[in-house]
């Protein structure tokens, strides 16, 4: 046991942020005898928490019996999963056909030395999370982003770092 915690407690993709783990008991309860659990006990912590707090991670493998490289290895693999903490406000440059011919990566690039992050990353205040995605929809509109259920088209550089600014001070 101190093995296995030892091996995902060093990996750095997992966040031990301070949780209120009782609100993941009655989830543990509700599936304490379900096989095949893993997956929808992941999605009930990260509906939960937003993301998969190692904390979380450990209470449930705990109780569950689920080996806790296991849980890891299952979070890690799929990419809807969250190791980490999500800003308020996500914002999902498209990087699909289109957008990437429309120079996708010089909007990723700018606001990545706007916000300070690296793309997948949040920002220190927890207010943005930068994330590339693939084809969103609305290729027409090319470069892309959207934030929350807002969609951006037709971006430069300089547009996108006005929007993010502009919900920066809206949030001041
Ligand atoms: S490629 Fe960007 S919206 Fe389709």
């Amino acid at each position: 046991m101190r093995i296995e915690r030892n091996s995902v407690e060093k990996n750095c993709l997992v966040s031990y942020d301070e949780v209120d783990l009782s609100l993941i008991d009655k989830l543990i309860e509700k599936y304490s005898h379900v096989k095949g659990n893993v997956i929808p006990v992941l999605q009930g912590i990260q509906n939960i928490y937003g993301y998969l707090p190692g904390n979380a991670l450990k209470k449930a493998s705990e109780e569950l019996k689920i080996n806790l490289n296991d849980l890891f290895g299952v979070a890690t693999f799929y990419a809807q999963f969250r190791l980490k903490p999500v800003g308020k406000h996500i914002i999902k440059v498209c990087h699909g056909t289109a957008c990437h011919v429309q120079n996708a990566k010089k909007i990723t690039e700018t606001l990545m030395m706007e916000l300070k992050v690296k793309d997948g990353e949040t920002t220190d205040d927890r207010l943005f999370t930068l994330e590339s995605v693939a084809c969103l929809g609305c290729c027409s509109l090319a470069p892309v982003m959207m934030i929350g259920e807002e969609t951006y088209g037709k971006l430069t550089g300089d547009k996108a770092v006005k929007i993010i600014r502009d919900i920066r001070k809206s949030e001041s």
